[in-house]
């Protein structure tokens, strides 16, 4: 039963914003605020500095937007500064600060990297609002006195662990030396590295943490799978599911920017549309991928974690998480690109031997059901089989072996044998059966390690008997292939 007073709590008009911004929020479409934008604003409101912590896509731009718009003065200078780590996530805030500020009639700018300096000081002087602006160029700025009346009451640390991560946080350090001493500082992360903490240790002041957990945010609309593969078998797995899944848009993770582009040459050599967006690309070509992904003009993105950090793609039917992600918090995060706005999305995550014990933690942690699956084989193996086999040029070898072969086994014989060594090696991933042989080589490597923990190890039989038993289900759900 819903409690009268959850109810009340989650509603936007009780977080004490005003009719012009409700309004606004209304206009936006958005009904109910979000965890993260329930427990903020009205932190926010109180003129406390936070420490905000939730996944991607859950809402943080509103989170500081609405309390700040709310608490603008419109006294002529900029009132607000958020920083933010690229150039798109900057020109993204804006338009949802506009959006949701539009009866308020809230006035933004955006200050980043590329664009001209006389555009932007042009920009700067007709008094804007809230200033969104990337690290470099915003020091810049500072450095020349280029920016008047800028007396921000309120900073915004957006997507910070990217900004970590793209190497700004000696500059976010500086900037810090051109604000005034009395400003409210909000910090929004999506993991929380220690780099960051010690940040909003040195320039916070008694801050409130705000984290909404993974385990809060795991969403019923994706479903959750995972395959068991070979090592060398990681691009073909993804072909085979590109090939039998129904992908509207798909984002496949990978690790190094040196395999996004491995895979994204791959992909494209064999007809199929993709993308590749990493760190190394510059801004321009990172613009023009994100845009020409969003307008499908290609619906494979290959990507790392930090080039596609924050960005609002609401139509991805799929993700590929083409290794085990490093741990649960980036899991969450890349999985959290699909199902976005009530939709179905399919997260994927290609797992081998060795990897297993991670994954196992993943699940863990995360606490929802990542079910095995089977890549799927039979299509494969009987159209391209038959016009492999029959396209194959006859070795000079293969008579030899041949005559040989005859002495033992008739011709109808032979050719399934030989049928079925082929179709053994262009089976890909792994069985259900030799997934059981690997938890149970686990579980004498675990006893064998520590043989006094018997209670523990009767406990996980249990668990593997649950686990077997969802499999068994899920074998006779008609969706399993
Ligand atoms: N309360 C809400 N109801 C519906 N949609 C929302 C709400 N808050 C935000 N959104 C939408 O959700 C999407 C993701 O929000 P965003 O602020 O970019 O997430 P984050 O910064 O946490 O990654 C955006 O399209 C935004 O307009
Ligand atoms: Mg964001």
């Amino acid at each position: 039963m819903i409690n009268k007073d959850d109810k009340k709590s989650s509603m936007f008009e009780n977080l004490g914003l005003s009719k012009g911004v409700l309004k606004g929020i209304r206009e936006a479409g958005f009904s109910q605020p979000s965890p993260i934008q329930e427990q903020a604003i009205p932190v926010i409101l109180e003129k406390k500095d936070i420490i905000a912590q939730a996944q991607t896509g859950t809402g943080k731009t509103a989170a500081f937007a609405l309390p700040i718009i709310e608490m603008l003065k419109n006294n002529q200078g900029i009132e607000a500064l958020v920083i933010t780590p690229t150039r798109e996530l900057a020109m993204q805030i804006s338009d949802e600060v506009y959006k949701l500020g539009k009866f308020v009639k809230t006035r933004t700018v955006c200050v980043y990297g590329g664009q001209s300096i006389k555009k932007q000081c042009e920009l700067i002087e007709k008094n804007p609002q809230v200033m969104i602006a990337t690290p470099g160029r915003l020091l810049d700025h500072l450095k020349n006195q280029r920016i008047k009346n800028f007396n921000p009451r309120f900073v915004v640390l957006d997507e910070s662990d990217e900004m970590l991560d793209m190497g700004f946080l000696d500059t976010i350090e500086e900037i810090f030396n051109y604000l005034p001493q009395q400003v409210q500082i909000l910090l929004f992360s999506a993991t929380m590295p220690t780099a960051i903490k010690r940040l909003a240790d040195r320039i916070l002041q008694d801050p409130v943490h705000i984290k909404i957990t993974p385990t809060n945010v795991t969403n019923v609309d994706i479903a959750q799978r995972y395959y068991m593969i070979n090592e060398n078998e990681r691009s073909e797995a993804v072909i085979r599911l590109l090939d039998t899944e129904n992908i509207h848009k798909c984002i496949i993770f990978t690790r190094t920017k040196k395999e996004a582009d491995d895979l994204h040459v791959l992909l494209c050599s064999r007809g199929y549309k993709s993308k590749a967006l990493h760190g190394d690309m510059d801004q321009r070509d990172r613009r023009s991928a994100i845009l020409a992904f969003k307008e499908k003009k290609y619906n494979i993105l290959v990507a790392t974690d930090v080039a596609s950090r924050g960005l609002d793609i609401s139509d991805v039917s799929h993700v590929f998480n083409y290794h085990i992600p490093l741990n649960s918090e980036i899991y969450v995060h890349r999985i959290g690109r699909t199902g976005r706005a009530g939709k179905k999305g399919v997260a994927i995550t290609l797992v081998t031997p060795l990897e297993y014990k991670d994954l196992k933690k993943i699940q863990n942690d995360v606490g929802s059901d990542l079910e095995l699956y089977e890549i799927p084989q039979d299509k494969f193996l009987s159209k391209s089989t038959i016009q492999e086999i029959l396209k194959t040029k006859i070795d000079d070898k293969a008579f030899e072996i041949y005559e040989e072969l005859k002495n033992h086994a008739d011709a109808s014989q032979i050719t399934l044998k030989l049928i079925s060594i082929y179709l053994k090696q262009k089976h890909i991933g792994l069985k259900k059966q030799d997934l059981d042989a690997l938890e149970k080589n686990i579980k004498v490597q675990e006893q064998k390690k520590s043989p006094l923990t018997h209670q523990k190890s009767r406990r996980r039989h249990s668990q593997d008997r649950k686990s077997e038993n969802r499999r068994n289900k899920r074998k006779s759900n008609k969706e399993y292939r």
